[in-house]
């Protein structure tokens, strides 16, 4: 069966750690064209190290990852250390990864492998701010052919805003590039916090994880432990949503998900509400249906796969 090429845009932070090594323990489904990596969760430079980090951890030493821009297209940039550490992704010790930085920058290298690539044959996948994915289109509107989908994680709609009152981190990092990936004309399937917030690593499911006694589960189960005592004292819940393994989920088992066409229009001027992303799931203003907005999960059904492919590194 042909593999489904990917590529994956993140900003390591501990769910979009987990989300590679998902990515990374489904070779079988997936063929991961490289690691592209953006200031979000903490700066560049972390989050590029970081993404480096998790390919020595899983062993993963032929796929390439690029450093790509530092801050969003027209704001400063805002960083959530507070939920993610100083690190970005504390729970787990750091060391200085094995795996070189891959020369040329993470937008070139978007650019240039879409360039080359047939029509409708590359996923991208974002975990984080948008701003390499809508640089990209900005700076060559002719890879969108090759964009075979856009599966997103961010937004939200009756969640509220994680990171303002009305708008979700990845949104509100950067609304002017999720403006410009949102309108691209390519399809879009945003997995924002309304399934995300379905997702919680409890307790015993990090105990499972861990039990499986293997250096990829370890460091899932160490970062998750260190990644929920944010979620848990805000929201009172019991364990960090696992936004950025979503995504991959999603393209492993559409079946544990249910979505809906509608249309996500995001809010780029407004100081108060900047990064909203308007979810027409009523379908009332007539705007193109632009998304496919992933509202619902079988959470079980999620935590049995993350930790069946995990159990691959054993
Ligand atoms: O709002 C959640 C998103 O913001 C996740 O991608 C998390 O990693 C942070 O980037
Ligand atoms: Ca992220």
């Amino acid at each position: 069966m042909t593999r489904r090429k990917i590529i994956i845009d993140c900003d390591p932070g501990q769910d979009d750690a987990v989300a590679l090594f998902l990515a990374f323990a489904a070779a079988d489904v997936f063929e991961l064209l490289g690691i592209t990596t953006v200031a979000g969760n903490v700066p560049l430079e972390l989050t590029q190290r970081n993404a480096r980090m998790m390919c020595d951890i899983a062993k993963v030493d032929n796929v390439p990852v690029y450093a790509g821009c530092n801050r969003p297209l027209e704001l400063e940039l805002a960083t959530a250390e507070a939920i993610h550490g100083d690190t970005g992704i504390d729970g787990i010790d750091v060391f200085e990864p094995a795996l070189e930085l891959a020369d040329g920058h993470a937008v070139s290298f978007i650019v240039d492998t879409l360039l080359k690539a047939e029509p409708d044959s590359i996923t991208l996948v974002p975990t984080g701010p948008l701003t390499n994915i809508a640089t990209a289109i900005r700076r060559e509107p002719r890879i969108l052919p090759a964009v075979r989908e856009i599966v997103l994680m961010g937004g939200a709609m009756r969640e509220g805003g994680n990171h303002s009152p009305s708008a979700e981190f990845n949104m509100l990092v950067d609304p002017h590039a999720a403006d410009t990936v949102f309108n691209c004309g390519r399809p879009v399937t945003a997995l924002g916090l309304d399934v995300t917030h379905q997702v919680l690593s409890t307790r015993e499911r990090v105990a499972r994880i861990a039990a499986l006694d293997n250096p990829v589960a370890a460091a899932t189960a160490g970062m998750l432990s260190f990644f929920h005592r944010y979620d848990s004292k805000k929201y009172g819940s019991e364990g960090a949503p696992l936004h950025d393994p979503c995504t991959i989920a999603y393209l492993l088992e559409p079946n544990l998900f249910t979505d809906k066409l509608v249309n996500v229009s995001v809010e780029t001027e407004s100081p108060l509400t900047r990064g909203h992303t308007a979810v027409d799931f009523w379908r009332v203003t007539g705007r193109p249906h632009n998304t496919r907005w992933v509202y619902a999960v079988d959470a079980d059904g999620f935590f049995e796969l993350l930790t069946a492919r995990l159990a691959r590194f054993g």
